[in-house]
């Protein structure tokens, strides 16, 4: 039975790009068959609360003497952990904020990597090793390679370290830009790239669920 856990994070709920493009690709998975499964988990309409305890980085047998992590937020914890574990793919909207992760984002990858339990640390357990993770970022302006701002996106880089290093999991990147073309007036000229760029997002979107999706 092929699951995927989907996740988004953007504040927008009525216009948001990311939003659209996980829904395509959402589309598609579940236009495979009957037994394709989504687990969908929206983290700005249900937000996780932030990691209670720096504790709660480490499993209990690899934190230091006296650690005592609230029980509830551990027992939350591990529902996000054993959700995480149990699908076959992970699709992640994640609009850029501040040239970074939408903040409650950033607490689901603040539950989920924990060395030990997720990524190797004295053993090698990795339990997403070789599954796939889609990143879908949607974000306003421009950081093509040879731009301006080309190292100002600090939104991916995070989500490929601790995906794809830490989990070992087989990530895809979608990126569409320029999404503030219709508000900035610096942006106007670039309506047509964006628009191609949404366009291309959808179509990979779609091309991905298939291919990962396949029996
Ligand atoms: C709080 C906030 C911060 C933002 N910061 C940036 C930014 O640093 N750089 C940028 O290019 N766009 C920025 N944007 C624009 C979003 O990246 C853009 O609207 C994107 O399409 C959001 O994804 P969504 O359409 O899925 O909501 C910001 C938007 C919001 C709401």
């Amino acid at each position: 039975m092929p699951t995927l856990l989907q996740l988004d994070s953007s504040a927008d709920a009525t216009g948001s790009v990311s939003r659209a493009v996980t829904a395509t690709f959402a589309d598609t998975w579940t236009g495979l068959g009957d037994d394709h499964r989504i687990i969908r988990r929206d983290l700005h309409a249900d937000p996780l609360p932030h990691l209670a305890d720096a504790a709660l980085h480490w499993p209990a047998r690899l934190r230091r003497p006296g650690a005592n992590p609230p029980a509830e937020a551990e027992a939350l914890q591990q529902q996000i952990i054993d959700e995480l574990i149990s699908v076959d793919a992970v699709l992640i909207g994640a609009p850029m904020y501040n040239y970074s992760l939408p903040s409650v984002l950033k607490v689901w990858l603040d539950y989920v990597h924990v060395p030990g339990v997720t990524t190797p640390f004295v053993d090698d357990s990795q339990p997403m090793a070789g599954r796939p993770a889609v990143i879908i970022s949607s974000r306003g302006g421009i950081y093509d390679p040879g731009s301006a701002n080309a190292d100002w996106d600090h939104t991916v880089p995070p989500l490929q370290i601790i995906l794809g290093d830490a989990l070992g999991m087989d990530v895809s990147v979608i990126k569409v830009s320029r999404t503030l073309s219709d508000v900035v007036p610096g942006l106007a000229v670039e309506a047509g790239r964006a628009a191609e760029e949404l366009r291309e997002g959808h179509r990979r979107a779609a091309e991905l669920a298939r291919t990962l999706g396949k029996p």
